[in-house]
């Protein structure tokens, strides 16, 4: 594997957290990053809202049985339909804040910090209780739930690359 690409190898799903804090100065440099990530028309529907406070993190990890984190920090990416001026516009607002969520996993996992994608949309129960939890307006939708923290458990670096997965130039030949 290329060395180039262990940031992407390393990023794994970390479901146990130490109890220790991740700083604001760390969330900003993780928020930098996700807003790097491309938007369709460059529209930047992306909000997030940054969840530290112990009953705050208690009701978003009932939202679900996979939920159940005890990481000390939850940061909950949002889109706000409100920035969208002309029908259709917001068709790609998912795809906007999926790049923008899988950017702060990788900048958490370069900072050494553990992180764990929970999805929200399109399940209408979830996104119903985080919007009541958070007190969200209509507008903002919530897509996913990313816990970050210190991690509390090792995972091997890994690609589940398969060729199988891959066609050249039509789908009758593999690659
Ligand atoms: C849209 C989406 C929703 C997910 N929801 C959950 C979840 O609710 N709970 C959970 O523990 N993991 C969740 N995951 C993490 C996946 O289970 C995990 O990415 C997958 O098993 C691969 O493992 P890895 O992340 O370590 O490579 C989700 C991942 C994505 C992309």
């Amino acid at each position: 594997m290329d060395e180039k690409l262990d940031l992407f190898y390393n990023r794994r799903s970390v479901r146990k957290y130490a109890d220790r804090p991740v700083s604001d100065q760390q969330i900003e440099q993780l928020l930098k990053a996700a807003m790097a990530a491309p938007t369709a028309m460059n529209l930047k529907p992306w909000e997030f809202v940054v969840v530290r406070d112990a009953d705050q993190l208690e009701k978003l990890r009932k939202i679900s049985p996979f939920s159940n984190i005890n990481a000390p920090c939850a940061i909950v990416v949002c889109g706000n339909l409100g920035v969208f001026k002309r029908p259709l516009m917001e068709r790609f607002w998912v795809q906007d804040c999926s790049a923008a969520t899988e950017n702060l996993l990788l900048a958490a996992t370069a900072f050494g910090l553990g992180s764990l994608w929970c999805g929200l949309y399109p399940i209408k129960g979830m996104i119903k209780s985080v919007s009541q939890h958070l007190e969200l307006p209509g507008s903002v939708i919530p897509l996913a739930l990313v816990f970050v923290g210190y991690g509390a458990e090792e995972k091997p670096a890994r690609t589940q690359y398969d060729a199988n997965k891959i066609f050249r130039e039509r789908y009758s030949d593999k690659w």
